[in-house]
């Protein structure tokens, strides 16, 4: 029996030195992270989230018209459709709301005539309709699991306004809390070739539905070393309890070689530029509902791993911590990941279809070889 032919290619485990696709949606230099080639900073100082979902789909900044134009087109698409809420009602809420989330947005298709329409302008109405509505799913869900009915999105409202709104149960959420919010959305919508968006590229490289793509993205960003990150630092910081012991107790998970939710990245080596934007905001929401010893204690933690480890924080760790401090449930950090992310992985779908081949890498093979089958009373 002759052996079977191995495939020689260079093994990288991670694909941490493989650069797979050109893209032009946002990149990493250094610690400087730009949309479209405008810094994280400046956007998250000067944007809003609907402007910057323009610019990561169009590659350049709206008009004040496009602006208006663009901002109607998405709130004409709130609404979730009434069947889909109907059919939402027999979707069991006792799960996490990612996986939830993962079912409903894939259940949103069957209510989408332009679901398995590839076209470019079947994939803009799409985009517009999957962006206007993740928001009002996520807060459906949690209207949902606490057997209300949905609260109904309004019209004249932005994302993050709504986001808040709806989440509440329908009570007016504070400007400034939705400024803050508004800028959080700014600051997840994409990141190069991060997890979810290679899911979502190689989901679309098979000519699959852009519905099929981002079902795929939710998939991967609920994973605690990716977008599901955030909430496990709240948990974790909840279980340290108090600021005296959040030194011991990342001594303790290095020696037991226990990840530190929230921190490290693959690409940044000298710090995540969002998260240094997140722990100024961490800073101020803690002090403001008094109870700054989160914040506190997120910078022992901090500091304790970069002396320890030489690692710094990444965008999930100072975000936990803002959220906590507008009362948002903590399992729904990750699908407000979602909310912000989906503008990203549009990008990414329509830079994959404008430039497609299918996405097919080898594994090294380590199994066994020449196996003879033997019926079942030999074995
Ligand atoms: N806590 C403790 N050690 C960590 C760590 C963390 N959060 N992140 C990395 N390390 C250590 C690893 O144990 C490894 O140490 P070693 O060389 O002594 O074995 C080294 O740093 C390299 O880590 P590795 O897991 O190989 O890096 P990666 O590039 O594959 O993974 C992350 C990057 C982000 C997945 C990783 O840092 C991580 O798991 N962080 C926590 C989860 C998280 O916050 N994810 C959100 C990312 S935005």
């Amino acid at each position: 029996m002759a052996d079977i032919q191995v495939f020689e290619g260079a093994l990288d485990k991670g694909l941490e030195g493989v650069v797979a696709c050109t893209t032009a949606v946002s990149s990493i230099q250094g610690n400087t992270l730009s949309y479209r080639g405008f810094t994280i900073e400046d956007l998250a100082a000067n944007s809003t989230f609907e402007e910057v979902v323009f610019l990561l789909w169009n590659n350049r900044l709206p008009t004040a018209a496009e602006l208006e134009k663009f901002k109607s087109d998405l709130t004409a698409e709130y609404t979730l459709p009434a069947e889909l809420i109907q059919s939402l009602k027999t979707v069991p809420t006792k799960v996490h709301p990612m996986q939830w989330l993962r079912t409903a947005f894939s259940l949103m298709s069957h209510w989408d005539a332009d679901a398995n329409d590839n076209s470019e302008e079947a994939n803009k109405r799409k985009a517009i309709k999957m962006v206007a509505k993740m928001g009002t799913l996520v807060c459906a869900f949690e209207a949902l699991r606490n057997g209300k009915e949905p609260v109904a999105p309004k019209k004249d409202k932005s994302i993050a306004w709504n986001f808040m709104y709806m989440l509440k149960g329908g009570a007016e959420p504070k400007a400034d809390l939705v400024k803050i919010f508004d800028t959080c959305l700014i600051l997840h919508a994409d990141h190069e070739l991060n997890c979810s968006a290679f899911a979502t590229r190689v989901t679309t490289s098979s000519l699959s539905d852009m519905y099929s793509a981002i079902t795929s993205a939710i998939g991967a960003l609920k994973g605690p070393l990716h977008g599901g990150a955030n909430e496990q630092v709240m948990i974790m910081l909840k279980k340290i309890g108090t600021n005296e012991k959040a030194q011991q107790f990342v001594k303790d998970a290095l020696s037991a070689k226990e990840k530190v939710m929230g921190i490290g990245h693959r690409v940044y080596k000298d710090g995540d530029p969002r998260a240094a934007i997140l722990r100024k905001m961490s800073d101020q929401l803690t002090k403001q509902i008094g109870e700054h010893h989160w914040y506190e204690m997120s910078t022992l933690i901090d500091d304790t791993m970069y002396k320890e480890k030489g690692l710094m924080p990444n965008v999930d760790f100072y975000s936990a911590t803002v959220y906590y401090s507008m009362g948002i449930p903590i399992d729904i950090y990750t699908p407000i990941f979602a909310v912000s992310r989906i503008a990203g992985w549009i990008a990414h779908a329509n830079e994959q279809y404008a430039n497609n081949r299918i996405y097919r890498p080898r594994g090294k093979w380590t199994g066994k070889t020449g196996q003879v089958w033997k019926p079942v009373s030999q074995r």
